[in-house]
């Protein structure tokens, strides 16, 4: 792969100061042994997401000053709506402030539409794999969020170029079993964020669009990765090395008939979200009279005019290939480290995040003692790095039966905002990682001294189990 270095220069920074371990342990205590609950002050280096956590360019800062601020009709929307149709080729554009502000204004329209159309009576939503806010709207609606990754995403040890695919007997098999009338849309998520921000090829996503057109089912397209995926599809696909991004982004967005996006992620706006339409004005005016009420007036959807100038800048930029390619090799890079140094991990890395396999890692912990959380919180101990568990505690507990579902996966996900660190940060994080391996042994699982009803990992607390 062609790699660059940073295509920026750095022109503002930020101070973050390293804590003590006897601090860490206070505030880690303090937190309930939950990362989430930790205030930002006490964290060195922070992975817990690159979701709004980016640096805008000067550019979108720029751009900032160019909002226009009035209630309706912002010229910034306007812009906002061309960028949109020029870069991912839908004319019918919402603003939204995040993802889940375009999930929760859309899920329910579309599974009104279904239902006027006769369907929809045990309705299902089937994706590669639903985020958790994605699936929380879908059950929210009194729906079942269903997901068919391909199964070579489970295998964190082989390589292979899409872990983000779809399994497409898998996707067959969904819909028969529940009837095409209850599919109330199928979800491409790019990149495929829960299985390791891995990405779907081209021809996975032609045919899943294929396959819905047969049926009848909706595609959407969760777009907050989609640059990345883009990035992928350019280096790994046959047929589009010589294709640029922007052209595979168009083609992507073919083999859907709505996106949602969160902006926060490959746009690179510290707030901002999308719900478009290619073809559907019907639904597009449906969801918009829905906006209102839940987001903001049809031309802000709960931005500023600022936030949406800055987010139309983003959308372009996302697509740089320089930027690309320094993106994804610097994830690329605390991967290599990592392995090196022995450390399991979901390979190849992705997109946004190195993915630690904890299940590999502390075999000795149970997946009801969250080995993925016992992991962060060391890490935490050991450096003042901050990550995230996407494992058992994230999946939480069947909402019939009450009982802890089986996660196929225990991982600890460095996530790396866009921007932000530098190589340097890069190998702080790995001489961390690597210097807790040879004391994992000792690493002890986690049991709840409060349990929330849903998403729980968010306000969860823990103690260490003797
Ligand atoms: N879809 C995907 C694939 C996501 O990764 C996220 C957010 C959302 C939807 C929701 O977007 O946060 O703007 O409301 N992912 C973040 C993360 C929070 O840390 O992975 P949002």
């Amino acid at each position: 792969m062609k790699r660059i270095p940073e295509p920026f220069r750095i022109k503002m920074v930020e101070n973050i100061h390293m804590t003590t371990r006897e601090e860490r342990e206070v505030a880690l205590a303090a937190a309930g042994y939950n990362p989430f609950l930790l205030p930002s002050r006490d964290v060195y280096i922070d992975l817990l997401t690159d979701s709004g956590t980016g640096a805008m360019s000067d550019h979108q800062w720029a751009g900032l000053m160019m909002g226009d601020e009035a209630y309706a009709g912002s010229r910034n929307y306007y812009h906002l709506c061309d960028q949109v149709q020029k870069l991912l080729g839908y004319p019918f554009t919402i603003p939204t402030h995040q993802g889940r502000g375009a999930e929760q204004i859309l899920f329910p329209c579309l599974i009104a539409k279904k239902q006027k159309e006769g369907g929809g009576k045990q309705p299902v939503f089937i994706s590669n794999f639903h985020f958790d806010t994605t699936a929380a709207h879908v059950e929210l609606n009194g729906a079942r969020a269903i997901n068919v990754v391909t199964p070579k995403a489970f295998d964190t040890k082989t390589y292979y170029d899409w872990k983000g695919d779809f399994d497409l007997d898998m996707l067959q098999t969904v819909i028969h079993e529940h009837g095409a009338d209850n599919v109330v849309a199928i979800v491409t998520t790019v990149t495929c964020n829960s299985s390791g921000g891995q990405p779907i090829s081209m021809a996975n996503m032609r045919e899943v669009y294929r396959i819905a057109r047969q049926h009848n089912i909706p595609v959407m397209i969760d777009s907050a990765r989609f640059c990345e995926n883009a990035w992928f599809i350019k280096q790994r696909e046959a047929g589009y090395t010589d294709k640029s991004v922007k052209e595979i982004v168009l083609e992507m967005y073919q083999y859907g008939d709505m996106l949602t996006m969160s902006a926060k992620k490959d746009p690179m706006v510290n707030i901002g979200g999308l719900c478009c339409f290619r073809t559907d004005e019907d639904l597009f005016n449906d969801v918009r009279i829905r906006c209102v009420p839940m987001e903001g007036f049809v031309t802000y959807g709960g931005l500023a005019g600022r936030d949406m100038e800055a987010m139309a800048i983003g959308l372009e930029e996302g697509m740089n290939e320089d930027y690309l390619s320094y993106r994804i090799g610097q994830v690329a890079y605390l991967g290599e480290r990592l392995m090196e140094g022995g450390i399991p991990i979901q390979y190849p890395t992705g997109g946004h995040a190195v993915f630690v396999d904890a299940k590999l890692f502390l075999p000795h912990i149970p997946a009801d003692q969250f080995p993925a959380q016992a992991l962060n919180n060391a890490l935490y101990l050991e450096a003042g790095i901050r990550s995230v568990e996407i494992g058992s505690l994230l999946l939480g507990r069947d909402p019939d039966t009450g009982k802890q579902k089986e996660s196929p996966l225990e991982l600890l996900r460095l996530t790396i905002p866009r921007r932000v660190y530098t190589n340097d940060h890069m190998d702080y994080i790995a001489d961390a990682l690597i210097a807790l391996k040879s004391r994992a042994s000792t690493i002890k699982g986690y049991t709840f001294t409060y349990e929330p009803p849903v998403l729980r990992h968010f306000v969860a607390r823990l103690k260490p189990v003797e």
